[in-house]
Protein backbone atom coordinates (compact mmCIF):
# COMPACT_ATOMS: atom_id res chain seq x y z
CA UNK A 1 0.00 0.00 0.00
CA UNK A 2 2.76 2.42 0.80
CA UNK A 3 4.04 2.17 -2.94
CA UNK A 4 0.41 3.33 -3.66
CA UNK A 5 0.49 6.22 -1.45
CA UNK A 6 3.84 7.60 -2.83
CA UNK A 7 2.05 7.19 -6.33
CA UNK A 8 -0.77 9.05 -5.30
CA UNK A 9 1.27 11.99 -3.82
CA UNK A 10 3.63 11.60 -6.47
CA UNK A 11 1.02 12.43 -9.23
CA UNK A 12 -0.07 16.12 -7.58
CA UNK A 13 2.54 19.08 -6.71
CA UNK A 14 -0.41 19.94 -4.51
CA UNK A 15 -2.00 18.21 -1.70
CA UNK A 16 -3.85 15.20 -1.68
CA UNK A 17 -6.81 14.35 1.01
CA UNK A 18 -7.06 11.59 3.26
CA UNK A 19 -10.11 11.14 1.89
CA UNK A 20 -8.98 10.76 -1.67
CA UNK A 21 -6.19 8.27 -0.36
CA UNK A 22 -8.60 6.33 1.67
CA UNK A 23 -11.04 6.55 -1.80
CA UNK A 24 -8.48 5.39 -4.17
CA UNK A 25 -7.09 2.86 -1.61
CA UNK A 26 -9.96 0.83 -0.19
CA UNK A 27 -8.77 1.28 2.94
CA UNK A 28 -9.85 3.68 6.31
CA UNK A 29 -7.98 6.47 7.05
CA UNK A 30 -6.16 5.35 10.10
CA UNK A 31 -4.91 2.79 7.44
CA UNK A 32 -3.65 5.67 5.36
CA UNK A 33 -2.12 7.61 8.29
CA UNK A 34 0.14 4.73 9.67
CA UNK A 35 1.11 3.84 6.33
CA UNK A 36 1.91 7.66 6.02
CA UNK A 37 3.70 7.79 9.23
CA UNK A 38 5.81 4.93 8.34
CA UNK A 39 6.65 6.53 4.97
CA UNK A 40 8.04 9.51 7.29
CA UNK A 41 9.85 7.05 9.60
CA UNK A 42 11.73 5.94 6.78
CA UNK A 43 12.86 9.41 5.30
CA UNK A 44 10.19 10.84 3.39
CA UNK A 45 9.47 13.99 4.02
CA UNK A 46 5.20 14.19 4.17
CA UNK A 47 3.74 17.26 5.02
CA UNK A 48 0.15 17.04 6.62
CA UNK A 49 -2.01 20.05 6.96
CA UNK A 50 -5.72 19.45 8.24
CA UNK A 51 -8.47 20.18 6.07
CA UNK A 52 -6.37 19.62 3.01
CA UNK A 53 -4.40 16.78 3.24
CA UNK A 54 -1.18 15.21 2.67
CA UNK A 55 2.12 16.55 0.30
CA UNK A 56 5.29 14.53 -0.56
CA UNK A 57 8.46 17.30 -0.26
CA UNK A 58 10.74 14.97 0.02
CA UNK A 59 12.32 11.59 -0.78
CA UNK A 60 15.23 9.50 0.81
CA UNK A 61 17.69 8.05 -1.39
CA UNK A 62 16.65 4.39 -1.49
CA UNK A 63 15.54 1.80 -3.74
CA UNK A 64 13.53 -0.04 -1.77
CA UNK A 65 10.07 -2.19 -3.02
CA UNK A 66 7.97 1.30 -2.57
CA UNK A 67 10.09 4.30 -3.65
CA UNK A 68 10.73 2.10 -7.31
CA UNK A 69 7.33 0.29 -6.77
CA UNK A 70 5.49 3.89 -6.84
CA UNK A 71 7.64 4.86 -10.38
CA UNK A 72 7.03 1.86 -12.42
CA UNK A 73 5.23 2.72 -15.15
CA UNK A 74 5.12 -1.35 -16.31
CA UNK A 75 2.48 -3.90 -16.39
CA UNK A 76 5.12 -7.07 -16.42
CA UNK A 77 8.09 -6.10 -15.15
CA UNK A 78 8.23 -5.82 -11.56
CA UNK A 79 4.77 -7.39 -10.54
CA UNK A 80 6.36 -8.09 -7.45
CA UNK A 81 9.25 -6.59 -6.00
CA UNK A 82 11.60 -7.65 -3.38
CA UNK A 83 13.67 -5.76 -1.68
CA UNK A 84 16.86 -6.23 0.19
CA UNK A 85 19.08 -3.73 2.06
CA UNK A 86 21.96 -6.79 2.00
CA UNK A 87 22.15 -9.70 -0.25
CA UNK A 88 24.83 -12.08 -1.65
CA UNK A 89 23.58 -11.95 -5.10
CA UNK A 90 20.24 -10.94 -6.29
CA UNK A 91 20.72 -13.81 -9.43
CA UNK A 92 20.86 -16.16 -6.89
CA UNK A 93 17.97 -15.49 -4.76
CA UNK A 94 15.79 -14.45 -8.16
CA UNK A 95 16.53 -18.47 -8.88
CA UNK A 96 15.62 -19.56 -5.77
CA UNK A 97 12.24 -17.85 -6.01
CA UNK A 98 11.92 -18.86 -9.50
CA UNK A 99 12.19 -22.54 -8.00
CA UNK A 100 9.49 -21.41 -5.75
CA UNK A 101 6.94 -20.57 -8.10
CA UNK A 102 7.42 -16.94 -8.08
CA UNK A 103 5.43 -14.74 -11.08
CA UNK A 104 6.74 -13.49 -14.39
CA UNK A 105 8.41 -10.31 -13.93
CA UNK A 106 9.21 -10.57 -10.26
CA UNK A 107 11.69 -8.19 -9.73
CA UNK A 108 14.76 -8.43 -6.91
CA UNK A 109 16.35 -5.20 -6.06
CA UNK A 110 19.61 -5.22 -3.12
CA UNK A 111 21.51 -2.10 -1.88
CA UNK A 112 24.21 -4.08 -1.04
CA UNK A 113 25.74 -7.05 -2.76
CA UNK A 114 28.67 -9.89 -0.92
CA UNK A 115 28.33 -12.23 -3.51
CA UNK A 116 27.69 -10.18 -6.63
CA UNK A 117 28.39 -12.91 -9.65
CA UNK A 118 29.70 -11.29 -13.18
CA UNK A 119 30.07 -13.32 -16.36
CA UNK A 120 32.29 -16.17 -16.76
CA UNK A 121 33.03 -16.70 -13.43
CA UNK A 122 34.22 -13.03 -12.28
CA UNK A 123 32.63 -11.23 -9.46
CA UNK A 124 31.13 -7.60 -10.06
CA UNK A 125 30.94 -5.66 -7.01
CA UNK A 126 27.73 -3.24 -5.01
CA UNK A 127 29.18 -1.34 -2.20
CA UNK A 128 25.79 -0.39 -0.04
CA UNK A 129 24.01 2.70 -1.04
CA UNK A 130 25.70 3.35 -4.42
CA UNK A 131 24.87 0.94 -7.37
CA UNK A 132 22.44 -0.60 -8.79
CA UNK A 133 22.18 -4.54 -8.44
CA UNK A 134 18.53 -5.84 -9.99
CA UNK A 135 17.59 -9.38 -11.15
CA UNK A 136 14.48 -9.42 -13.43
CA UNK A 137 12.88 -13.24 -13.02
CA UNK A 138 11.05 -13.61 -16.31
CA UNK A 139 9.32 -16.78 -18.11
CA UNK A 140 8.98 -16.57 -22.07
CA UNK A 141 7.63 -18.78 -23.99
CA UNK A 142 11.18 -19.29 -26.38
CA UNK A 143 12.95 -21.97 -27.24
CA UNK A 144 16.45 -22.10 -25.51
CA UNK A 145 18.93 -20.93 -27.87
CA UNK A 146 17.09 -17.98 -28.60
CA UNK A 147 17.57 -16.91 -24.90
CA UNK A 148 21.09 -14.94 -25.45
CA UNK A 149 19.44 -12.75 -27.18
CA UNK A 150 17.37 -11.32 -24.15
CA UNK A 151 20.84 -9.99 -22.75
CA UNK A 152 21.24 -7.81 -25.56
CA UNK A 153 17.42 -7.02 -25.40
CA UNK A 154 18.47 -5.76 -21.65
CA UNK A 155 21.78 -4.18 -22.81
CA UNK A 156 19.64 -1.61 -25.26
CA UNK A 157 16.89 -0.87 -22.68
CA UNK A 158 19.88 0.49 -20.32
CA UNK A 159 21.37 2.27 -22.83
CA UNK A 160 18.20 3.81 -23.68
CA UNK A 161 17.27 4.70 -20.03
CA UNK A 162 20.67 6.16 -19.20
CA UNK A 163 20.59 8.29 -22.35
CA UNK A 164 16.50 9.46 -22.21
CA UNK A 165 17.27 10.57 -17.94
CA UNK A 166 20.71 11.89 -18.50
CA UNK A 167 23.00 14.16 -20.64
CA UNK A 168 25.31 11.55 -21.33
CA UNK A 169 25.64 9.07 -24.41
CA UNK A 170 25.93 5.91 -23.65
CA UNK A 171 26.47 2.97 -26.20
CA UNK A 172 26.54 -1.10 -26.24
CA UNK A 173 29.74 -3.48 -26.97
CA UNK A 174 28.57 -6.13 -28.15
CA UNK A 175 27.09 -8.08 -26.94
CA UNK A 176 25.52 -6.44 -23.81
CA UNK A 177 28.35 -4.13 -22.26
CA UNK A 178 27.02 -0.69 -21.85
CA UNK A 179 29.61 1.62 -22.08
CA UNK A 180 30.26 5.49 -21.87
CA UNK A 181 33.67 7.37 -23.09
CA UNK A 182 35.27 3.84 -23.51
CA UNK A 183 34.25 2.63 -19.82
CA UNK A 184 31.98 0.26 -18.80
CA UNK A 185 29.17 1.16 -16.78
CA UNK A 186 26.96 -1.82 -16.47
CA UNK A 187 27.15 -5.12 -17.00
CA UNK A 188 24.27 -7.90 -17.39
CA UNK A 189 24.08 -11.28 -16.33
CA UNK A 190 21.48 -13.67 -17.98
CA UNK A 191 20.89 -17.12 -16.10
CA UNK A 192 17.94 -20.17 -17.21
CA UNK A 193 17.12 -23.26 -16.22
CA UNK A 194 15.45 -24.78 -19.28
CA UNK A 195 15.32 -28.48 -20.82
CA UNK A 196 15.75 -29.80 -24.22
CA UNK A 197 13.19 -27.33 -26.21
CA UNK A 198 11.57 -25.94 -23.23
CA UNK A 199 12.38 -22.77 -21.20
CA UNK A 200 11.42 -22.93 -17.27
CA UNK A 201 12.55 -19.46 -16.33
CA UNK A 202 15.46 -17.29 -16.80
CA UNK A 203 16.57 -14.54 -14.80
CA UNK A 204 18.55 -11.21 -16.42
CA UNK A 205 20.61 -9.51 -13.81
CA UNK A 206 21.73 -5.88 -14.32
CA UNK A 207 24.50 -3.95 -12.09
CA UNK A 208 24.60 -0.19 -12.85
CA UNK A 209 27.65 1.91 -11.72
CA UNK A 210 25.35 4.82 -10.58
CA UNK A 211 27.23 6.51 -8.09
CA UNK A 212 30.34 4.34 -7.11
CA UNK A 213 33.46 6.68 -7.27
CA UNK A 214 36.17 3.98 -6.89
CA UNK A 215 36.51 0.70 -8.54
CA UNK A 216 38.48 -2.04 -7.42
CA UNK A 217 41.90 -1.70 -8.84
CA UNK A 218 42.08 -4.56 -11.23
CA UNK A 219 38.90 -2.90 -13.64
CA UNK A 220 39.21 1.22 -12.69
CA UNK A 221 40.95 1.49 -15.89
CA UNK A 222 37.96 0.16 -17.59
CA UNK A 223 34.84 1.59 -15.26
CA UNK A 224 33.03 4.15 -15.10
CA UNK A 225 29.56 5.50 -13.11
CA UNK A 226 27.08 7.90 -13.54
CA UNK A 227 28.17 10.03 -10.71
CA UNK A 228 31.64 9.96 -11.99
CA UNK A 229 30.61 11.17 -15.87
CA UNK A 230 27.93 13.74 -14.81
CA UNK A 231 29.47 14.75 -11.75
CA UNK A 232 26.65 14.50 -9.64
CA UNK A 233 24.65 11.66 -7.95
CA UNK A 234 21.65 10.06 -9.70
CA UNK A 235 18.07 8.81 -8.45
CA UNK A 236 18.85 5.29 -8.75
CA UNK A 237 14.96 4.40 -8.24
CA UNK A 238 14.35 6.38 -11.03
CA UNK A 239 16.64 4.88 -13.63
CA UNK A 240 15.34 1.03 -12.46
CA UNK A 241 11.76 2.40 -13.15
CA UNK A 242 13.31 3.94 -16.69
CA UNK A 243 15.05 0.67 -17.53
CA UNK A 244 11.81 -1.55 -16.98
CA UNK A 245 10.11 0.33 -18.74
CA UNK A 246 12.72 0.38 -21.83
CA UNK A 247 12.46 -2.98 -21.22
CA UNK A 248 8.88 -3.68 -21.41
CA UNK A 249 8.36 -2.09 -24.82
CA UNK A 250 11.67 -3.52 -26.15
CA UNK A 251 10.81 -7.32 -25.00
CA UNK A 252 7.63 -7.28 -25.86
CA UNK A 253 8.59 -6.98 -29.90
CA UNK A 254 11.42 -9.48 -28.77
CA UNK A 255 9.03 -12.06 -27.82
CA UNK A 256 6.86 -11.39 -30.74
CA UNK A 257 8.84 -12.57 -33.15
CA UNK A 258 11.08 -14.68 -31.16
CA UNK A 259 14.44 -12.55 -32.74
CA UNK A 260 15.55 -9.62 -33.44
CA UNK A 261 13.94 -8.42 -36.18
CA UNK A 262 12.62 -5.39 -35.09
CA UNK A 263 15.18 -4.51 -32.45
CA UNK A 264 18.12 -4.74 -35.16
CA UNK A 265 18.01 -1.37 -36.23
CA UNK A 266 17.89 0.79 -32.77
CA UNK A 267 20.32 -1.59 -31.40
CA UNK A 268 22.99 -0.83 -34.57
CA UNK A 269 22.39 2.80 -33.89
CA UNK A 270 23.81 2.36 -30.90
CA UNK A 271 26.38 -0.34 -30.95
CA UNK A 272 29.95 1.04 -30.45
CA UNK A 273 31.24 -1.84 -32.43
CA UNK A 274 29.51 -1.12 -35.70
CA UNK A 275 31.56 0.08 -38.44
CA UNK A 276 34.40 0.11 -36.44
CA UNK A 277 38.12 -2.64 -36.39
CA UNK A 278 37.42 -4.96 -33.71
CA UNK A 279 39.46 -8.05 -32.79
CA UNK A 280 37.49 -11.51 -32.50
CA UNK A 281 39.22 -13.62 -29.70
CA UNK A 282 38.28 -16.91 -30.78
CA UNK A 283 38.95 -20.05 -29.29
CA UNK A 284 39.66 -21.89 -32.47
CA UNK A 285 41.88 -18.45 -33.82
CA UNK A 286 42.15 -14.82 -33.02
CA UNK A 287 40.83 -12.59 -36.17
CA UNK A 288 40.48 -8.74 -37.05
CA UNK A 289 37.73 -7.17 -39.12
CA UNK A 290 35.21 -4.36 -39.49
CA UNK A 291 32.08 -4.95 -37.62
CA UNK A 292 28.92 -4.61 -39.02
CA UNK A 293 26.66 -4.62 -36.00
CA UNK A 294 24.61 -7.60 -35.26
CA UNK A 295 21.81 -9.42 -37.65
CA UNK A 296 18.47 -10.69 -36.10
CA UNK A 297 19.79 -13.33 -34.02
CA UNK A 298 22.26 -11.01 -32.26
CA UNK A 299 25.67 -12.39 -33.97
CA UNK A 300 27.88 -9.79 -34.54
CA UNK A 301 28.96 -9.89 -37.96
CA UNK A 302 32.30 -9.18 -38.91
CA UNK A 303 33.81 -8.45 -42.61
CA UNK A 304 37.31 -9.85 -42.61
CA UNK A 305 38.87 -10.80 -46.19
CA UNK A 306 36.06 -9.83 -48.15
CA UNK A 307 34.24 -12.50 -45.97
CA UNK A 308 31.31 -12.18 -43.64
CA UNK A 309 31.16 -14.09 -40.50
CA UNK A 310 28.73 -14.12 -38.10
CA UNK A 311 30.09 -14.16 -34.24
CA UNK A 312 27.98 -15.74 -31.99
CA UNK A 313 28.51 -14.52 -28.23
CA UNK A 314 28.75 -16.81 -25.95
CA UNK A 315 31.73 -18.37 -27.72
CA UNK A 316 34.34 -15.39 -28.31
CA UNK A 317 35.16 -11.52 -27.17
CA UNK A 318 34.97 -8.82 -28.81
CA UNK A 319 38.00 -5.94 -28.32
CA UNK A 320 38.49 -2.78 -30.15
CA UNK A 321 41.54 -2.90 -32.01
CA UNK A 322 43.31 -0.65 -29.34
CA UNK A 323 41.53 -1.16 -26.35
CA UNK A 324 37.94 -2.59 -24.74
CA UNK A 325 35.46 -1.12 -27.14
C1 LIG B 1 29.24 -8.83 -16.17
O1 LIG B 1 30.20 -9.54 -15.80
O2 LIG B 1 29.41 -7.90 -16.98
C2 LIG B 1 27.87 -9.08 -15.63
C3 LIG B 1 27.64 -8.45 -14.29
C4 LIG B 1 26.24 -8.68 -13.74
C5 LIG B 1 26.07 -8.14 -12.36
C6 LIG B 1 24.66 -8.18 -11.88
S1 LIG B 1 24.40 -7.24 -10.41
C7 LIG B 1 22.81 -7.91 -10.23
C8 LIG B 1 22.89 -9.37 -10.60
N1 LIG B 1 23.28 -10.17 -9.46
C9 LIG B 1 24.47 -10.74 -9.63
O3 LIG B 1 25.05 -11.45 -8.79
N2 LIG B 1 24.99 -10.38 -10.82
C10 LIG B 1 24.07 -9.55 -11.57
Amino acid sequence: MKDEILRALRETESYVSGQELCERLGVSRTAVWKNIRTLQSEGYEIEAVSNRGYRLTGVPDTIAKEEVGSLLRTHRMGKEIHYFSQIGSTNQYAKKIAEEGAPDGSLVIADEQTAGRGRSGRSWVTPPGEAIACSLLLRPKLLPERISMVTLVMGLAVVRAVNALYDVHAGIKWPNDVVIGGRKLCGILTEMSAEVGEVHYIVIGVGINANLTSFPEEISRIATSLKLELGHEVNRAQLIAQVMYEFEGLCERFEADGDLRQIRDPYNELCLNAGRSVRVLDPAGEYTGVSQGINALGELLVETDGEIREVASGEVSVRGIYGYV
